[in-house]
């Protein structure tokens, strides 16, 4: 491989997963996985098989649907988790990874590990050897590695090189590195280890953005003698986030007079796309003065500036917005579009969906389009959350009325539908409900007709798209009982409509996971 090639490893589906709210069901992450592999993506991280049911599901069929990508699967240096791992990824054959992780600093093999270092070094080849014996490409994770004594360091990557590891990792695990540190410690690395001077290896950093430093430490890293950079979209991880991939790209691609010998393989067009469904599948949206990516990043507001750019675009630009895939919007829909069109753009946006869930979406998208004249590629994102869940939708909105005003009582009068399968009718109830406001009026409405009785925790609302027509899009957290948040979303041109299918969306998750414990707790009771 050419020396200078910068491998872009995509976490999104597994650190970004971590952090806290994201968790995207199996469909959002197909649809993902598919758009990191169109963004040209090297080495996609599909989820820690050992985990659960879902992360090892996900992580086998983005290994049997992805193409061209390499598919990472994360185990601890544990024989069940290499194993999981090694089995997640059978599918994608010689593209498969596994990525074995230990902590090795001080403070973790004392307080966390309770392990000396030649335990640490002993688990580690064990592990790394393990996983060589399930597949060819392995990478090694030597976790807060920016806090391990280098000496001990350099000892770790050389014994994970020899039992197999041509991935060494230097994880800035809790984001305390500093760039000319950074720099230092991945060059004391790269002089150290003949394997990374030879090509036989090559090193890696994931960098935490505890101190805002992420994308910096890991450009000086390259400039260190790193190749390969691990990533999300949007920056999303574990607390603070992880370099964001659109900024480290972006950052090289610009500055290639200072950066000028390294290359990726990122198709750039596809960077805003890529972060829209991110933002929507995950439900953490972007910050608007987000670089590359967020609203503002583009938006000149200045006399001057605005000046500038029309004399000279490079004035106050520095990237052209169309290369990261702005302004690259297809014409909006209307409600004369047919259900093809719709399917089409669906596709375009990045959506992995069945014929059912186009069926589903197609019919919202009717009734959007008699109220919207122009339905934007942002409000269809939106009409599509709600439906490619894979929680059944068991009450669905029909209808909806509410009063309000500065001298009534709020009311809102809710008719909604349940559809038996086995009976092949739909049973359709209503009822009426007053509040301290028609949102919580129409929510009370509903509460009565699913009898479920659900606690408002977090609730957001913003506009999708632009006019006095936008879409209004609800995001909500509620507590049906039990202290688990279960999120909600629901899009609509009337604020009060979007609530209720937000809550609603809640409502049916929260029946989802009943019906699923009171199934496992029958089949755990069955002898
Ligand atoms: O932050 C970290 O150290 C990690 C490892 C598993 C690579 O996410
Ligand atoms: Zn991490």
């Amino acid at each position: 491989m050419d020396k200078n090639r910068i491998v872009i490893f995509d976490t999104t589906l597994r650190d970004g997963e971590q952090c806290p709210g994201a968790s995207m069901n199996l469909k959002e992450k197909m649809s993902v996985a598919h758009q990191l592999s169109r963004l040209g993506v090297d080495v996609i991280e599909a989820g820690f098989p050992v985990i659960s049911d879902g992360d090892f599901k996900a992580v086998h069929q983005i290994a049997s649907e992805v193409e061209r990508s390499r598919i990472a699967g994360l185990a601890r240096c544990v024989p069940r988790d290499i194993e999981a791992a090694g089995k997640a990824v059978e599918p994608a054959g010689d593209r498969g990874r596994i990525h074995v992780f230990l902590a090795t600093s001080r403070i973790h093999r004392e307080h966390k590990l309770g392990k000396a270092q030649d335990q640490i070094l002993k688990l580690a080849t064990d592990g790394v050897a393990q996983a060589r014996s399930m597949v060819t490409d392995v990478e090694f994770s030597p976790e807060d590695a920016s806090r391990t004594e280098p000496e001990f360091l350099i000892e770790v990557c050389r014994a994970a090189i020899e039992a197999g590891a041509t991935t060494l990792n230097i994880p800035d695990t809790v984001g305390f590195a500093v760039p000319q540190q950074y720099f230092e410690l991945i060059s004391t690395l790269h002089d150290n280890i003949e394997e990374f001077q030879n090509g036989k290896a090559i090193i890696s950093v994931h960098c935490h953005n505890d101190l805002g430093l992420a994308v910096a430490n890991s450009l000086a890293a390259i400039r260190g003698g790193a190749r390969q950079i691990e990533c999300t979209i949007n920056g999303i991880g574990e607390r603070a986030g992880n370099a964001a991939l659109e900024e480290v790209v972006m950052a090289l691609k610009t500055r290639q007079d200072f950066f000028g010998e390294f290359n990726v393989g990122i198709n750039t067009r596809e960077i805003v796309k890529t972060s829209r469904l991110v933002a929507r599948m995950s439900g953490l949206s972007v910050q608007r003065s987000k670089a590359i990516v967020g609203e503002n990043a583009f938006a000149h507001s200045s006399g001057i500036h605005q000046d500038g750019i029309l004399k000279k675009r490079e004035t106050y630009e520095i990237i052209d917005p169309e290369e990261v895939g702005w302004g690259s919007t297809e014409l909006p829909l209307t409600k004369h579009s047919g259900r093809a069109a719709v399917a089409a753009r669906l596709k375009h946006l990045g959506y992995k969906v069945t014929e059912e869930d186009v069926a589903t979406i197609f019919k919202r998208f009717k009734e959007v389009g008699d109220k919207k004249k122009f339905v934007y590629d942002d409000d269809l994102a939106a009409i599509v959350e709600g439906h490619i869940t894979e929680v059944p939708e068991t009450w669905k909105l029909e209808y909806l009325n509410v009063t309000s005003g500065t001298d009534t009582i709020p009311t809102a009068t809710v008719k909604i539908s349940r559809v038996d399968a086995e009976k092949k009718s739909v049973h359709r109830m209503q009822d009426a409900g007053v509040g301290d406001g028609p949102v919580d009026a129409a929510l009370k409405a509903i509460d009565r007709l699913t009898k479920t009785r659900g606690k408002l925790m977090n609730y957001n609302i913003r506009a999708v798209s632009q006019g006095k027509d936008a879409l209004g899009e609800v995001n909500i957290q509620a507590d049906f009982g039990d202290g688990k948040l279960i999120p909600g979303r629901g899009a609509g041109t009337d604020i009060v409509e979007a609530s209720a299918r937000a809550y609603l969306n809640a409502v049916n998750r929260h029946l989802y996971n009943e019906r699923q414990r009171t199934m496992k707790e029958a089949a755990s009771e069955t002898p």
